[in-house]
């Protein structure tokens, strides 16, 4: 049984990429200018205690050596970013009991006492009761990052040993406590087809989400798909751009595993619609542990460094950084609240 937002999304998808990527490009700078809004992501641990078929932080990765950053280390990290101006910050980690909810609780207030009540805070750690999300909510987080990987039930269970329906209903509770919800998918997976695609995109634009994350899945050689075939980059443009058209005022990022499987993917996705990007600004030591895939880019750079890089990559497609909060504008419509400059 197929509605609107299959038949939409299939529509854009049968398209020319040229001109789908026109349709996406031309939808972003009506909503957003040429401004690409800029996170300071924290990968706070990767010491995971779950093992999805894909990721290479999963706990069946006996070789990788596991961290957990201290809650000093995050907010210097944090500390830092705002002092490199960033008003948007991004702690994310794996399921790791470490970071349970009353730690992430404490941690969203020590950020909010140490950045004040300006800047906006997103966590993207899983999985979790509605109570906790309302507890952490309540203690400063505003935004919440929860792919649901992808729309396929049975694909999903079996990659992730967990139902697609608990991640619809978590990303639900979410919404209703009134975050704004960031979800998305990965695009090649194992089986990966035109109707997947079409699939994906309209499950992402039927959530009516604020913020969605596509990228390419990039077999990792320590997992079950270590010999999967991934299919690059050109589906996770093509999903971007055509998400971009159903989803237009939705913070759409161009990810870190878009520049992994191309070294333009970034610039690429931007010019296909995305307005969003997400350098890494904790420790850099840390950064080639939180191995979700193979190939990861910006792995010795320090974190501001890469403020610099991503400034002239963003001028190559005409767009410019802005260090604002980056509220989707989808939220604060649907919020019924005002954009603010
Ligand atoms: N390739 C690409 N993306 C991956 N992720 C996890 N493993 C991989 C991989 N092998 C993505 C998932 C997750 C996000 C943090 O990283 O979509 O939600
Ligand atoms: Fe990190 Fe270019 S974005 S070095």
């Amino acid at each position: 049984m197929s509605d609107r937002f299959d038949r939409a999304a299939a529509e854009l998808l049968a398209l020319p990429d040229d001109e789908l990527f026109a349709r996406g490009d031309a939808a972003c700078r009506a909503a957003f200018s040429d401004a690409v809004h800029v996170r300071g992501l924290i990968e706070a641990s990767n010491a995971c205690v779950r093992a999805c078929a894909y990721c290479g932080i999963g706990r069946g990765n006996a070789g990788l050596p596991r961290y957990r950053l201290s809650d000093a280390e995050i907010l210097g990290a944090a500390r830092r970013g705002r002092e490199a101006g960033l008003s948007s910050f991004v702690v994310q980690g794996a399921e790791d009991p470490e970071f349970g909810p009353l730690r992430l609780a404490r941690l969203g207030e020590a950020l909010r006492r140490e950045l004040g009540g300006e800047v906006a805070l997103t966590l993207s750690f899983g999985t979790m009761r509605r109570d906790d999300y309302a507890g952490l909510k309540a203690a400063g987080w505003d935004r919440y990052l929860l792919r649901f990987e992808t729309s396929d039930p049975e694909l999903h269970l079996a990659l992730r040993g967990s139902p697609l329906s608990e991640r619809l209903r978590a990303l639900e509770d979410l919404r209703d406590l009134g975050y704004e919800v960031g979800s998305g998918f990965m695009t090649g997976l194992p089986g990966a087809d035109e109707a997947r695609l079409a699939a994906d995109v309209a499950l992402a634009a039927r959530l009516g989400l604020d913020m969605a994350g596509i990228g390419p899945f990039i077999p990792h050689e320590a997992t079950p798909l270590a010999s999967a075939e991934g299919m690059g980059l050109r589906p996770a443009l093509r999903a971007v751009a055509a998400l971009r058209v159903l989803l237009p005022l939705a913070n759409l990022p161009a990810t870190t595993a878009a520049g992994s499987v191309a070294p333009d993917g970034r610039e690429r996705s931007l010019a296909a619609g995305a307005n969003v990007l997400m350098p890494n600004v904790g420790p850099a030591e840390r950064k080639r542990e939180y191995e979700l895939y193979p190939g990861k880019i910006c792995l010795d750079e320090d974190g501001m460094k890469c403020l610099g890089c991503l400034g002239l990559r963003v001028a190559s497609v005409g767009k410019r950084l802005d260090f604002g909060r980056g509220d989707s504008p989808a939220y604060l419509a649907r919020t019924g609240q005002e954009a603010t400059a």
